[in-house]
């Protein structure tokens, strides 16, 4: 129970990753608002979690949902002690085929909507005194380009700078920023990424996918609860001199 009584709000958390957090952490003692735009979808993860986990409505993209959304946590739980900046869009085009929309709207999600989510939560921690942990989903495409992966690359990238510096900024409040870089995990998105290199590489549907697990020095993809001991740990109170860091969870993928 090393999160007992702590409450988290989870972006993204109606599948994958966000929602495997959210298990691990009504695991560890916590409380967890399930937070998407995917409003069902979150309704019946927040169903299936059982009492500690409320539902919320949540665009990253827009300010207002993402002010409603703290206001919505902190009247269920009474306060923010947590944030796991989850939500993300996947996109991939060759260079010359990159569209000026498509950059803005998974720019708009990963970073903006990152950043501004870490703000909103930050404000209400720094009025409240609440000595929280905040951690960003970034990935190992933030640690180098991908031919075929510019824009994500990027964001995953602006996602790991953003780190350092709010890490930097907001321990002086006692609040600390980190992420983790996952390498390739299975679920939804990467039937997304899977579709995106069967178009572009004329691979065959799953091709991809296997692999890339192949390439994995520990020889599998991951699967989202190979994430979850450094979600908890992170957000738990044997982290706090942890200040600005990137952590990779990768099966050994990628070293710094
Ligand atoms: N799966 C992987 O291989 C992998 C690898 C590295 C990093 N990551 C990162 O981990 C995180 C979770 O990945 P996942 O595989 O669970 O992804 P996923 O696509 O399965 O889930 C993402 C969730 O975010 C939600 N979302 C999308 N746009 C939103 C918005 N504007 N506002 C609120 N919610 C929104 C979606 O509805 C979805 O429930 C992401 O940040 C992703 O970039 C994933």
């Amino acid at each position: 129970m090393r999160l007992a009584g702590k409450t988290a709000l989870i972006t993204g958390g109606a599948r994958g990753i966000g929602r495997a957090f959210a298990e691990a952490y009504i695991r560890e003692g916590a409380k967890v608002a399930v937070a998407d735009i995917d409003f069902e979808h979150a309704r019946e993860t927040a169903a299936e979690l059982g009492e500690a986990a409320v539902a919320i409505k949540l665009d990253v993209t827009d300010q207002a949902s993402i002010d409603n959304a703290v206001a919505e946590t902190v009247a269920a739980f009474g306060r923010i002690d947590i944030l796991i900046n989850n939500a993300a869009l996947f996109t991939a085009a060759p260079i010359v085929e990159i569209k000026r929309e498509d950059y803005a709207r998974v720019f708009d999600v990963n970073v903006a909507g990152a950043l501004f989510t870490l703000q909103a939560v930050a404000r209400h921690m720094i009025a409240a005194g609440v000595k929280g942990k905040i951690i960003n989903m970034a990935s190992q495409a933030g640690r180098r380009g991908e031919p075929l992966v510019a824009v994500y690359c990027a964001t995953k990238a602006a996602v790991i700078s953003l780190t350092q510096s709010a890490g930097l900024d907001l321990i002086k409040h006692g609040i600390n920023v980190n992420a983790i870089a996952p390498g390739v995990v299975d679920g939804e998105h990467w039937d997304g990424v899977d579709a995106f290199f069967a178009k572009y590489e004329g691979k065959a549907p799953g091709q991809k996918k296997k692999e890339v697990g192949a390439a994995v020095p520990y020889g599998r993809m991951g699967v989202a609860e190979d994430l979850t001991g450094m979600a908890v740990f992170l957000a738990s109170d044997e982290a706090g001199y942890i200040v600005s860091q990137c952590y990779n969870v990768d099966g050994g993928q990628w070293m710094s």
